[in-house]
């Protein structure tokens, strides 16, 4: 019984991201996706509005015999993986400008923590410029988010700009 962390922010998930469960699946028989709780940001969306999006797109993708579930985590991502009895860590890699800080931090954690091993995955050709930053700029700008997200994340962003304050 393999079992892996995908941690990350997830601010909205992105194809890219969806991308990368697909692939981890493949190698491992539970996938936590682990949602950061970071104090220090502003996100556009909350943790439980992310938590709810990403169990619904988990849906549509195809993650064979693998279970995966979404939760979220506060403090070091080391201490949270082994909390859930896990492996692994996966993270997407998308272009070698992604390299150096993964490295640095799968290097940070291996210290920290010698039993847990990084698993780098490389995401398709296609979502190598997608992220979720650039995702929300696009669209607080106006732009088109066909293909970058699944429809139900562009619908609940247009809801939540809709709902804002003025
Ligand atoms: O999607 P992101 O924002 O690139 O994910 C970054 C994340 C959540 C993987 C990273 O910030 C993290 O692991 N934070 C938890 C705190 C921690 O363990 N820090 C030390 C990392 S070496």
């Amino acid at each position: 019984m393999r079992r892996a962390i995908y941690p990350g922010s997830f601010d909205p998930v992105t194809n890219g991201h969806l991308d990368i469960i697909e692939r981890s699946c493949k190698l491992f028989d539970e996938i936590i996706i682990g949602i950061l709780v970071n104090p220090e940001k502003q996100p556009f969306f909350s943790i439980e509005e992310r938590c709810d999006m990403l169990t619904q797109v988990l849906q549509e993708i195809n993650r064979g015999s693998c279970d995966v579930r979404v939760d979220s985590f506060q403090g070091l991502l080391v201490n949270y993986a082994v909390a859930q009895h896990a492996h692994a860590i996966v993270r997407g890699i998308r272009a070698i400008s992604d390299y150096e800080y993964e490295l640095q931090m799968a290097l940070m954690n291996r210290r920290l923590e010698p039993s847990i091993e990084t698993v780098f995955m490389m995401s398709a050709e296609t979502y190598t410029y997608v992220s979720s930053r650039l995702v929300k700029e696009v669209f607080q700008l106006g732009g088109v988010l066909d293909g970058l997200v699944p429809p139900l994340i562009e619908k609940r962003m247009k809801e939540k700009m809709n709902n804002r304050e003025p």
